[in-house]
């Protein structure tokens, strides 16, 4: 494969792409991330907040991505260096970095869901004490030998290239997993008790954003809010960039951003009237702000374990499923990233790619499957604050060196809107982003600095 831009894969159809970019957007950041962060930032308010971040500076940023990808036709490091007046390369290295950090605890997480499914088939889930359970699988050993079978089949996928890899087994992937949530929402609906969890989701409490000492707004709740919308939309690292620059005609990206965010937006939403239901239902709300990263993998298990037997490990099986599902789609993006940075920097084949950044990715992800420590620090670090940096700088690209950003979006745009943006990307959005990325940085020190000191 070279890395000519005439003669780059591309998608097959239209809906190929929307898939892929929805399958990378979906991921656990909805059903693992954003449900925790939920309960732990105050119910609704922290929703509300997410949905204005998302209008804000998500859906803009998509669009930023996606102008870069299509008008250059090349992975992000290349994209960077040639679409503007000045070389941004130095960013598009720092998108592979944070990428691969992202993908290497990101892949221990999905061998979890791996070994919940595996487990769950074989009726022991519904047997053991959940957190027990959870201990004894997150680090060590099996926590490995789960993390590479998700690199291996993440792999193959990539490997198998844009249209026959990716496009293919998304287009089964998505609509299997929104049936099977659905599925999981309907039947979380009708447990008796239910409702309490309905109303710490959907009703705001405003209190808990704002405080009255300085600075008066609760920065980690704000810091977290801004930190999930990268996250859950793949923004800031560049895979929306890559997976824009297989498109090889001029759609409308405002109209495929809009449907790519607001199915995120749905499918978070419903992993939420999935969660929230099964902890009041189930009475498990004690479990929830113990542990942030195990909540889901602990909480929710209690609930199939109280109803046992079969039907109690069927629906441990579709819940794990649906996640396993969720994630694989978005480690393809993430591995799509590094892969095909690979292929432009250096010319090689797909094959030689992506089989050398999945194994470099695996041996990076093996202390997170032994250590939960690092597994958070890791997603504090990239997931958080080095995002919010490739987003704020990529801004700054876009609105003030990139040519003709506006002319690009132009082409076959249905939606006028090209003015707003250009005013969103150049004036707004870096000054939010320039302060959300300070907030960040302070919510990170301030965590570690607390947790050094002696209590
Ligand atoms: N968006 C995915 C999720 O919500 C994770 C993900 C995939 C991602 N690709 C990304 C996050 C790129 C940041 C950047 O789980």
């Amino acid at each position: 494969m070279s890395s000519n831009s005439e003669n780059r894969e591309s998608w097959n159809t239209r809906l190929g792409f929307i898939f892929a970019a929805i399958g990378s957007a979906v991921g656990l950041g909805n059903i693992w991330r954003f449900p925790y962060m939920t309960a732990e930032s105050g119910g609704a308010s922290f929703v509300l907040l997410y949905l204005f971040l998302l209008f804000l500076i998500g859906i803009p940023v998509m669009i930023a991505e996606f102008v870069i990808g299509r008008k250059t036709r090349r992975s992000p490091v290349k994209a960077l260096a040639s679409a503007g007046r000045y070389d941004w390369s130095p960013l598009g290295f720092l998108f592979v970095a944070t990428g691969f950090i992202i993908l290497s605890y990101y892949s221990v997480i999905a061998g979890w869901t791996l070994q919940y499914m595996v487990d769950s088939a074989g009726g022991i889930i519904t047997d053991y004490d959940p957190g027990t359970y959870f201990d004894a699988i997150s680090t060590g050993k099996r926590s490995i030998f789960y993390h590479t079978l998700f690199m291996v089949i993440t792999t193959c996928i990539v490997l198998a290239g844009v249209k026959r890899g990716i496009e293919n087994s998304v287009k089964f992937l998505i609509p299997t997993l929104v049936l099977l949530l659905a599925g999981l929402g309907f039947w979380a609906f009708f447990q008796p008790g239910s409702g309490e969890g309905y109303s710490f989701y959907l009703k705001p409490d405003l209190s808990t954003l704002f405080s009255s000492s300085f600075p008066y707004v609760n920065v980690q709740i704000l810091a977290d809010a801004a930190g999930q919308t990268f996250f859950t939309l793949s923004l800031g690292m560049g895979a929306m960039i890559t997976y824009a620059s297989y498109l090889s005609r001029d759609e409308d990206l405002v109209e495929e951003t809009l449907i790519i965010s607001l199915s995120n937006v749905c499918i978070a939403f419903l992993a939420g009237l999935i969660v929230f239901p099964i902890i009041a239902a189930f009475n498990l709300q004690g479990e929830i702000g113990q542990s942030t990263i195990s909540t889901l993998f602990i909480a929710i298990p209690k609930a199939f374990q109280s109803i046992g037997g079969a039907w109690g490990s069927f629906l441990s099986f579709a819940f794990f499923g649906c996640l396993f599902l969720a994630a694989l789609t978005s480690g393809i993006s993430l591995l799509e990233v590094v892969t095909s940075t690979l292929i432009d920097q250096f010319d090689i084949s797909r094959i030689t790619a992506s089989t050398t950044s999945g194994a470099l990715i695996f041996i990076l992800g093996i202390p997170a499957a032994l250590n939960l420590g690092w597994l958070s620090l890791a997603d504090q670090i990239a997931g958080n604050l080095l995002l919010m940096v490739g987003g704020f700088l990529l801004t700054l690209y876009v609105g003030w060196t990139m040519y003709e950003a506006g002319r690009e979006l132009r082409k076959g745009l249905n939606i006028p809107v090209v003015g707003l943006w250009i005013a969103l990307i150049r004036y707004i959005i870096p000054v939010v982003m320039f302060c959300l990325v300070l907030l960040a940085f302070w919510d990170i020190s301030y965590g570690m600095l607390s947790d050094a000191l002696p209590k």
